[in-house]
């Protein structure tokens, strides 16, 4: 995606326009990492390392996504989207819930975050209210902040924020839908759900246990690994580099590659872009996260892109 040719400077990041006139925002490093985050969807659309190497997947059949803008909004196939209020698809909401295909606003006013959560990063407050429609088809008054910040070595964090300003309590599912770019997917091995029981999405949920060691792919993969520890590892043997997923708030993670066939199926990605990307959602979809009036939820993703020879440094300690 270019970069437009409007651009308003606010402390930590930058607004530019896209090649449809919709706003998205650019976070930089001093170090020269970036983080591009779109007002559609609040979706991490570009995550880049100092050396300028995109970390995250998104498809290359992106006319279909501007085709969509102009018809019934639909988040682009790739990069973060954000799966609320629900991570799947039951009932009469839309799979993977409203919010990735809706405007979000810059927040000015976002309350603060605890000290460590803004410790020398760069970063921004994006919201999302209900619209009227939305309270239609989900009705529970919400707000729905999400803070995108890039650390000084270049970490990526998200913190969710979710509000129930309603007078009932309600339920809702959660995933960062998050497309790792790898080399080859068949060099790809996940760390860190070894053993964990796992909802089958290809068997209608059913449960199993995982049996294996680390976690290799050679066929259609669409799972939610249930209470996961909150440290796990991608590596990517190929690449020699090493995804580090910390998550805080989040007991799930939901590991989806649609290999060869599916691919076929979707019209947004192309037949052979399933070796490129690994979908590993921080998420909670098992069991539902419950608010009171008043209450409020967080779930923090952090992603760290290491050299995999490093990678041993970075797994013992949890989201700062
Ligand atoms: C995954 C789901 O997380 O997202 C899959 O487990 C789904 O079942 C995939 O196909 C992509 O969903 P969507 O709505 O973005 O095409």
């Amino acid at each position: 995606m270019s970069m437009g040719h409007y651009s308003e400077q606010r402390p930590g990041f930058e607004v530019t326009k896209d090649w449809n006139g919709g706003d998205q925002v650019v976070i930089r490093s001093p170090r020269g990492a970036s983080v591009l985050v779109s007002l559609h969807g609040g979706q991490v659309v570009s995550w880049r390392n100092e050396r300028g190497e995109e970390l995250l997947f998104t498809s290359s059949k992106l006319w279909v996504y501007i085709q969509a803008i102009f018809k019934p909004p639909k988040a682009m196939r790739g990069g973060i989207p954000i799966c609320f209020p629900q991570f799947g698809n039951c009932g009469t909401l839309e799979q993977h819930g409203f919010a990735r295909n809706r405007i979000w606003t810059v927040d000015d006013e976002a309350p603060p975050l605890n000290h460590n959560d803004n410790n020398g990063k760069a970063s921004v407050d994006l919201l999302l209210k209900p619209s009227e429609d939305d309270l239609k088809c989900w009705p529970h008054c919400f707000e729905f902040r999400l803070r995108v910040s890039l650390s000084m070595d270049g970490d990526l964090s998200l913190v969710s924020r979710v509000r129930n300003v309603n007078g009932k309590p309600f339920s809702f599912s959660f995933a960062y839908h998050t497309y790792l770019s790898v080399s080859d997917i068949s060099e790809v091995r996940i760390e860190g759900l070894e053993t964990l029981d796992y909802l089958d999405n290809l068997s209608q949920r059913e449960r199993f246990t995982e049996q294996g060691d680390a976690i290799t792919f050679e066929s259609e993969v669409d799972r939610v690994y249930v209470g996961s520890p909150s440290v796990i590892a991608v590596l990517d043997h190929e690449k020699k580099r090493t995804f580090i997923v910390r998550k805080e708030g989040l007991p799930d993670v939901v590991v989806w590659n649609p290999w060869d066939k599916k691919s076929k199926t979707m019209a947004d990605f192309g037949d052979e872009e399933y070796k490129q990307m690994l979908c590993v959602d921080a998420a909670a979809v098992e069991r539902a996260i419950t608010l009171k009036p008043g209450e409020e939820w967080t779930g923090k993703l952090e992603l760290s892109a290491v050299a995999s020879t490093n990678c041993s440094d970075h797994l013992d300690y949890p989201c700062s």
